[in-house]
């Protein structure tokens, strides 16, 4: 043989795994992955840390460090309580919205960010109606960046959040987190899981720590490729089923705004998926009811069941604050790359 068919013959070398360049600086949160588990532990117990402690000592903790919140959409509970969170830890807050800056003029999101960073903001809290934008301004920045919500893809304090309430119910008391802690536990996320960001990063963080997530809605808002998320993820269409395996059912809004054409017969909707006095009642008495709000009263859920003994929605909302303190904290105090590297050639920015 000789050596040219040898080579020919020679098995290719595995190419070696890919190898994520993301996040850049460490005290992004880009997405909840981002986290192992041991850290998602340490922002769980830290924020216990945080909200316990004097206001005097939190407050010394950021004392006069900069934090942009910049948001190219609307919202309510997540600007905030990132905003009450950051302050609360000392530090100085500036919103920059799409609707009253120079991203009206046509600013870019490169552009708006290294703008902040020059005002100096040493850490910028993003969300975004484009799905990756919070990976775009942390490559063009090197700035700690926390995803604050990107388009249909990540929302990962959401997330975290959402973890808090449920440990907070599930496993009080909890000292350590780890593959087993939310084991025996099913979290129905139901409605349209194509649009949510919540849904996502649910997927990508409760499967690791035990629990079994159960997918629930039409197709149209639930296409049946969702069942390759991952691990311990699987679709179930009829509600009543659902309910009658919950710990706890995540209930989503129609996010109209993502529509784009995609027609729904509302009313259809409101009787195969709306959550009711009567579903829970018969079917899921002892679960827990999220909503990563905001809610439609009369939509995917009734008033009755919103402000009902089993709903978890404004406790998900005060868990808001605790968990964006950890995450504020470590973004500011983790020993990430230097934020005024600039990116070098060949990086995505
Ligand atoms: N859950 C959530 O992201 O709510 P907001 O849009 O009001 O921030």
């Amino acid at each position: 043989m000789n050596p040219a068919q040898s080579t020919a013959r020679r098995k290719p070398a595995t190419p070696p795994p890919p190898v994520s360049v993301f996040p850049f600086n460490s005290g992004s949160l880009l997405s909840v992955s981002d986290l192992t588990l041991e850290g998602v532990g340490r922002v769980l117990t830290r924020a216990t840390e945080l909200e316990q402690m004097s206001p005097l000592r939190r407050g010394s903790i950021l004392a006069k460090r900069r934090l942009a919140l910049l948001f190219y959409e609307s919202s309510t509970r997540t600007r905030t309580s990132f905003e009450l969170a950051a302050k609360a830890l000392g530090a100085d807050t500036t919103l920059v919205s799409s609707l009253s800056s120079s991203i009206e003029k046509g600013e870019s999101l490169k552009d708006t960010g290294l703008t902040l960073r020059a005002l100096g903001a040493e850490g910028i809290i993003l969300r975004h109606p484009s799905s990756g934008a919070a990976w775009l301004l942390e490559a063009s920045t090197r700035l700690p960046v926390i995803n604050a919500g990107d388009g249909m893809h990540e929302h990962p304090t959401q997330a975290l959040l959402d973890l808090r309430t449920l440990v907070m119910h599930l496993r009080p008391g909890l000292r350590e987190v780890n593959d087993q802690t939310l084991a025996g536990v099913t979290v129905s996320i139901v409605g349209d899981v194509l649009h949510s960001r919540v849904a996502r990063s649910n997927m990508l963080l409760l499967p690791r720590l035990g629990a079994r997530v159960l997918l629930c809605g039409p197709k149209e808002l639930l296409p049946d490729m969702a069942t390759s998320s991952g691990p311990g993820i699987e679709i179930e269409r009829d509600f009543e089923t659902a309910l009658r395996a919950s710990t706890a059912v995540m209930m989503l809004r129609i996010q109209a705004e993502r529509l784009a054409g995609l027609k729904l017969d509302l009313n259809d909707y409101k009787g195969k998926y709306q959550l009711t006095g009567q579903l829970l009642a018969t079917h899921a008495p002892k679960a827990l009811v999220l909503h990563p709000g905001p809610i439609i009263r009369g939509m995917e859920i009734t008033a009755g069941v919103a402000d009902g003994p089993q709903s978890m929605i404004l406790e998900q909302v005060m868990h808001g604050v605790a968990i964006r303190m950890a995450v504020v904290e470590r973004a500011l105090t983790s020993a990430g790359r230097p934020a005024a590297q600039e990116p070098k050639k060949g990086d995505l920015a």
